[in-house]
């Protein structure tokens, strides 16, 4: 048995979404798109959680498991429910939840946007009016300013590519769900700019405090034929995203999967020739972007170990995506601002853990400036156009009761964040260490 070692003062965190845990958030684009005609969501959101309420007891429970922060999200279509008229008693109530976890000895990081806007803004056409950069750096000021001096990390924008890709150029359930190239260049670019806003912002209303971007990531895997289009996805899904963090004190990392592309050779040069055919591209973007692992890193390869998400079992792609952006950002913190499994069976996530962070502390070793782990998620939500059948939770949710259920990889995560310490096999290969790991928390699947 070896032990790893993590660093003193690291962060070991949970996470969560307001409109993913909160309930009501019936001022937001998303409310409506669970509601409307057709919608591709399971079911909507309606109290999810009640974390809007249940709060301070949720906050109670990850302090006494032993992590030491929680990341969580401001709602802009609480705060701003209309134009430039900003609700006092919204800014007191996450004023209240940022008291809430400072009381309980945790340490808040707080995200700025989550997915949602408010109505109004998607109704000016969301990520794509140009007005957005300028209305969210004006509502982050407000947030900021409202959550006092003792908030010492901010997320501005939630991966993103979900937004972009999500929203304009996929089938992700994301509204507007459409297929556009222009509106997904515009929202990208839009979203670049917003972010760097925010970024100022928050360093003039808050000096010192770090702002960072939560990016999405994914692991990738291409024979020579897939590899225009898996590069193509990386570059507009994450590098354009990645260079906009030049400005900032941390890149918030988010990996679930590894996508994994192979074509016959012969789709390399014709992948090739067609993206650079500028104006086709209209036609050309979404069809190689359909080769949906290329942008989603949704698509297993036949036999693979699969999520309740129908993504890749592994853990480990984690530490491939800290060890690629430490080499493309050397001097740059990274936080791991999620990692997490959607699985019924709960020994399945202990064993996501002790392979994630063993292969994370090696990356470490080799010189990655990793500054905390926060998994995802604290409980079981609302999973987006899923609804709530994928379980992601460390601790349990019954959604009549509103009874949460510590489950027992929360009091393993627990168990490392309170020792700094990570009890690893030797040299068991990496699937019978995690075996391992969840041999000893027990049987217990909740
Ligand atoms: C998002 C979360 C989501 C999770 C699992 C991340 O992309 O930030 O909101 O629940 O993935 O799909």
């Amino acid at each position: 048995m070896t032990q790893l070692t993590f660093p003193r003062g690291f962060l070991w965190g949970a996470a969560t979404s307001a409109h993913q845990v909160e309930g009501g958030n019936d001022n937001s684009d998303w409310w409506d798109w669970e509601l409307a005609p057709g919608t591709p969501c399971a079911a909507p959101s309606g109290a999810a959680c009640e974390h809007y309420t249940r709060y301070p007891a949720d906050i109670a429970l990850l302090a006494s498991l032993g992590l030491n922060t929680y990341r969580f999200s401001v709602e802009w279509a609480r705060v701003e429910p209309s134009e430039g008229v900003f609700d006092a008693r919204e800014l007191d109530h996450y004023r209240g939840v940022v008291e809430c976890v400072l009381s309980n000895g945790l340490v808040p990081m707080a995200t700025l946007n989550h997915f949602t806007l408010p109505r109004w803004v998607a109704a000016e056409g969301g990520w794509t009016s140009k007005r957005v950069p300028a209305l969210f750096e004006r509502y982050c000021r407000r947030a900021v300013e409202a959550l006092g001096d003792g908030v010492p990390w901010y997320c501005t924008i939630n991966e993103p590519t979900a937004l972009s890709t999500g929203g304009y150029m996929s089938d992700w359930g994301f509204p507007p769900r459409v297929v556009d190239v222009r509106r997904w260049r515009t929202s990208i670019g839009l979203l670049v700019d917003a972010h760097r806003r925010a970024v100022a912002a928050i360093h003039e209303v808050r000096p010192g405090v770090k702002a960072g971007l939560a990016m999405y990531s994914c692991e990738r895997a291409a024979n020579a034929g897939g590899k225009p289009a898996s590069e193509f996805g990386q570059r507009m899904n994450e590098d354009v995203f990645l260079e906009a963090t030049a400005g900032d004190d941390f890149i918030g990392v988010q990996t679930y999967t590894r996508s994994q592309l192979f074509l016959p050779r012969i789709a390399a040069p014709l992948t090739r020739l067609a993206l650079a055919i500028r104006p086709l591209e209209g036609v050309v973007v979404p069809r190689v972007l359909a080769l949906k692992t290329a942008v989603a890193g949704t698509q297993a390869p036949p036999g693979a170990r699969l999520t309740q998400m129908g993504w890749e079992y592994r853990p480990e792609s984690l530490a491939a995506v800290v060890r690629r952006y430490s080499r493309l950002c050397p001097d740059k913190d990274l936080v791991v601002t999620e990692h997490g499994v959607a699985t019924a069976d709960d020994r399945e996530r202990v064993e996501f853990i002790a392979r994630g962070l063993t292969a994370l502390r090696e990356a470490m070793a080799d010189g990655a400036r990793v500054r905390g782990y926060i998994h995802w998620s604290l409980m079981d939500n609302f999973e987006w156009a899923q609804g709530y059948r994928p379980t992601f939770g460390l601790v349990g949710v019954n959604w009549k009761t509103q009874e949460r259920t510590v489950r027992p990889s929360a009091r393993y995560l627990g168990g490392i964040a309170k020792t700094g310490r990570l009890e690893v096999m030797d040299d068991p290969g990496p699937e019978a260490a995690g075996m391992a790991a969840a041999a000893r928390q027990g049987s217990a699947t909740a």
